[in-house]
C-alpha cells in the first residue's frame, strides 16, 4: 500500500488525522474490512485505488442509512467496488461496524452529502449501479428544492454509468414516486427497463429489503420500485 494513503483514508471512529487514526486505517485496509473515508483530502478521482487496492466499476448507494445492501452486494459482486454516501455520522459507524465484522473487502463507507462528492470525486463512465432506496421524500412544497431525484441529480448520476448501467430506486411516498417516474421518463438517456411509466418488481438488487422497508411494509404502506438503463450519454 503506498505512502499516499496517508492522507486520504481515516479510521471507523472517525478521526481525521492523527499517526494512531492513519495506523489503524492502513490495518483496516490490510485486513480487508471496511473504512471510512475522509473525502477532504482525497487528490481526485484517481485516488480510488489506494482507498481499495485496486481499481474496478463502482456500485454506488446514496443515503445507505444503517442498512446491509451494500454488505450483501459486496460479498455477491466481490470484483466490485462498493461504496456508500451517508451524512450522518453516527449511521456511518453503526454500518462501518456491521461491514468490518463481516469482514467483507469491498465496500467503503463516504460520510458527506453524496451529489457534490459524485460530481467531484467519481470519474464518467465508472459506476454500474446506482442505488436510491428511500430517499427522504421532502413532503412539502417548500423543501421540494431539497429532494435528491431532479432533472440535475439524474443527469449527474447518468453521467457517471458505464453503458447500459442502471439506477435502482424505491419509496414509500406515493407522491415521490410520481416524481421520480416524471423526472425520470424525461431524461432522453435513460429508459425504464419495465416499459415508459411502469414499476419494477422486486428482484435483483430490488428483492433486498432495506431496514426502512421493513418498517414502512409492517405499516402496510405500499413499496415503490423503479430501475432506468443509460441508453446514451447525457
Ligand atoms: C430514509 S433513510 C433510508 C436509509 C436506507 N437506504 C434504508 O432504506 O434503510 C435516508 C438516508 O439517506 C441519508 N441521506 C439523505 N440525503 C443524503 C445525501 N444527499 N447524501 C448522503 N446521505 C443522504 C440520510 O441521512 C438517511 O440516513
Amino acid at each position: 500500500m503506498g505512502e499516499n494513503l496517508r492522507d486520504t483514508v481515516s479510521c471507523r471512529s472517525g478521526e481525521e488525522s492523527g499517526a494512531g487514526a492513519l495506523r489503524a486505517a492502513r490495518e483496516a485496509i490490510r485486513g480487508a474490512a471496511a473504512v471510512e473515508v475522509s473525502l477532504d483530502s482525497l487528490r481526485g478521482p484517481e485516488d480510488w485505488p489506494l482507498v481499495y487496492g485496486a481499481p474496478g466499476l463502482f456500485h454506488v448507494e446514496i443515503g445507505a442509512g444503517r442498512d446491509t445492501l451494500l454488505l450483501e452486494l459486496g460479498r455477491q459482486l466481490p470484483d466490485r467496488l462498493m461504496l456508500g454516501f451517508e451524512y450522518s455520522r453516527d449511521r456511518v459507524e453503526r454500518l462501518s461496524r456491521k461491514i468490518e465484522r463481516a469482514g467483507v473487502a469491498n465496500v467503503r463507507l463516504v460520510r458527506s452529502e453524496a451529489l457534490q462528492c459524485i460530481a467531484r470525486f467519481l470519474p464518467a463512465e465508472s459506476v454500474e449501479s446506482f442505488y436510491v432506496f428511500f430517499p427522504d421524500p421532502w413532503p412539502k412544497k417548500r423543501h421540494e428544492d431539497k429532494r435528491l431525484v431532479s432533472g440535475p441529480s439524474v443527469r449527474l448520476l447518468a453521467s457517471r454509468l458505464v453503458p447500459g448501467g442502471r439506477i435502482f430506486l424505491k419509496t414509500d411516498d406515493p407522491a415521490y414516486s410520481r416524481r421520480m417516474l416524471d423526472v425520470l421518463e424525461k431524461a432522453p438517456f435513460l429508459r425504464n427497463e419495465y416499459g415508459p411509466g411502469s414499476f419494477a418488481p422486486f428482484q435483483g438488487p430490488l428483492s433486498h429489503e432495506t431496514l426502512y422497508e421493513r418498517k414502512w411494509r409492517a405499516q402496510g404502506r405500499c413499496i415503490y420500485s423503479l430501475v432506468y438503463v443509460r441508453t446514451s450519454a447525457p
